[in-house]
């Protein structure tokens, strides 16, 4: 796992961004899986930047992590309505290869199938954002997911509706269920990018980075990915035993590689 720690919020977010830029600089036919929550919003305001500063999302397939199940497309709450709002719209992305689950499918089980089919027909994701719930979910895995998880419908945690209560006029809106990429589906991924900050994320982020691989935090399965990058602000970091070990080796949350300084 590389844990990159900026110097600050603002650092750690255009680090992201320019992560994924990069990704599509190089690679325009890459095939993005996206995220939804606060914490993603200011990365998507880059992408946009970005996107009037000349670069093209027409070429990318994109996967979203989850959605709410019972929300149609154009539910004000849905992820749908989410990336439209916050990053496709500001694009040239193109609507038919951007991918989430259907929360209104009649069978969101068969939904799900449906959707781990898709994301393995067009070859897997190239790289996976992701961010982290305050219990270590990542996508809509809550404690206790599968660690072999695909694909499927999951039943919220009393704290994630909670944690989502502002996207929503009550507590009784919002939902119960939700169809997520599984732990599994997340891992086959090439690359896995993982955003987490603020002090809320601070718990949850030393589980996933120093605790034990454990379904109860389901961000602990990425130690088990050959590419994960975490990439965090001070406080997310706070709770961090090697903190000093990471910012020795990429200071400043720069790469700075073995091979880099071992040159010639
Ligand atoms: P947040 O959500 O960015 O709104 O904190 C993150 C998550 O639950 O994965």
């Amino acid at each position: 796992m590389k844990v990159l720690i900026l110097p600050d919020r603002a650092a750690a977010i255009a680090r992201v961004a320019e992560i994924i830029v990069a990704q599509v600089s190089c690679a325009p036919a890459s095939v993005l899986g996206l995220a939804t929550g606060g914490t993603m919003l200011p990365v998507y305001a880059h992408l946009r930047e970005a996107h009037r500063g000349g670069l093209s999302l027409a070429r990318i397939t994109s996967f979203n992590l989850d959605e709410y199940v019972g929300l149609p497309p154009d539910h004000p709450a849905s992820y749908h309505c989410y990336m439209r709002e916050n990053l496709f719209d500001g694009t040239d992305a193109d609507a038919a290869r951007i991918h989430l689950p259907r929360g209104d499918a009649p069978d969101p089980q068969q939904e799900a199938d449906r959707y781990e089919a898709k994301i393995e027909a067009v070859g897997g994701i190239d790289l996976q954002l992701l961010g982290i719930g305050r219990n270590g979910h990542i996508g809509f895995n809550e404690p206790t997911s599968s660690l072999g998880s695909r694909t499927r419908v999951k039943t919220l945690t009393e704290d994630t509706r909670m944690a989502n209560l502002r996207f929503f006029d009550d507590e009784a809106q919002v939902p119960q269920f939700a169809i997520t990429m599984g732990i599994q589906t997340i891992l086959s991924a090439r690359h896995c990018l993982l955003l987490a900050t603020g002090r809320k994320k601070a718990a949850a982020v030393r589980g996933m980075v120093e605790g034990p691989v454990s379904a109860f935090c389901p961000a602990s399965a990425l130690q088990m990915h050959p590419r994960a990058t975490v990439v965090l602000d001070p406080d997310a970091a706070e709770a961090l035993t090697l903190r000093n070990y990471y910012d020795h080796i990429h200071p400043g949350g720069r790469s700075r590689l073995y091979s880099e300084l071992h040159r010639g």
